[in-house]
């Protein structure tokens, strides 16, 4: 499977199997995170027990079970932090479901059960659940390409795909409040269209489907 068709099949999950990840699998993963870490300055940490991460009431309530593994997102404290966990958390989404997981980002977590290293000056932004889900998730309820994007006139083929796919990006609570446009130079813009939580991961996951699929970069 290909990050491109790893869009179109991802879906969060809350509910895994009550099996670890296997070793071979964890050390794929390891590997990404270190070629991400380097690629982005951020200190991503793969960690492989959760110790009650998810083990909240809330947490149950909303249906999690048995996350054998998750991601701390932990990176420098600026203005930037949030959509870089976006963009390149997205990455290791996608590069997960391509390797037979399933994932789910976890805004909400016991932060003090994270026992991921947090230099001076770091910050522990999200987290990620991992693991071989109890299902594959389900397609849920999406806004339209009107309702996302701002347009003079006809807009060309790679945007209607980056579109599409941004479309298919996880969000905070489903809240999709992005907007693309065509700039006059003929380039992609992107900017959030509303408060809500996480807004700036939102934007930075969104972003990383856009260009995935349109192969062009985003402002
Ligand atoms: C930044 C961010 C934070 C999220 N936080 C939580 C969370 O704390 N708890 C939860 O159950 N789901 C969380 N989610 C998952 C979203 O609810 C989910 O992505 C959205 O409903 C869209 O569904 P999909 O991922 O299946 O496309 C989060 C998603 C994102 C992008």
């Amino acid at each position: 499977m290909t990050e491109l068709e790893a869009i179109q099949t991802r879906h969060s999950v809350r509910g895994y199997q009550d099996k670890p990840i296997a070793p071979e699998t964890l050390k794929l993963l390891r590997e990404r995170v270190g070629q991400i870490n380097q690629e982005s300055g951020l200190h991503i940490q793969l960690m492989e027990e959760t110790d009650g991460v998810y083990g909240s009431a809330i947490s149950r309530l909303s249906g999690w079970r048995n996350v054998p593994s998750y991601l701390a997102l932990v990176g420098p404290e600026g203005p930037n932090l949030e959509e870089k966990c976006g963009y390149y958390g997205e990455k290791l989404v996608l590069y997960a479901q391509t390797i037979g997981l399933n994932s789910c980002w976890a805004g909400i977590f016991r932060a003090k059960q994270v026992w991921a290293e947090i230099r001076p000056g770091e910050k522990l932004a999200l987290t990620i659940a991992l693991g071989y889900g109890a299902t594959q998730g389900k397609p849920r309820k999406s806004k339209t390409f009107q309702e996302v994007t701002e347009l003079k006139g006809e807009a060309p083929d790679w945007f209607k795909k980056g579109v599409e796919a941004a479309l298919l990006a996880p969000t905070a609570v489903n809240q999709q409040k992005f907007r693309f446009s065509l700039g006059e130079d003929g380039e992609a813009q992107l900017k959030v269209s509303g408060p809500g939580p996480f807004v700036n991961v939102d934007l930075g996951i969104v972003k990383y489907h856009f260009e995935l699929a349109s192969g062009r970069t985003v402002k």
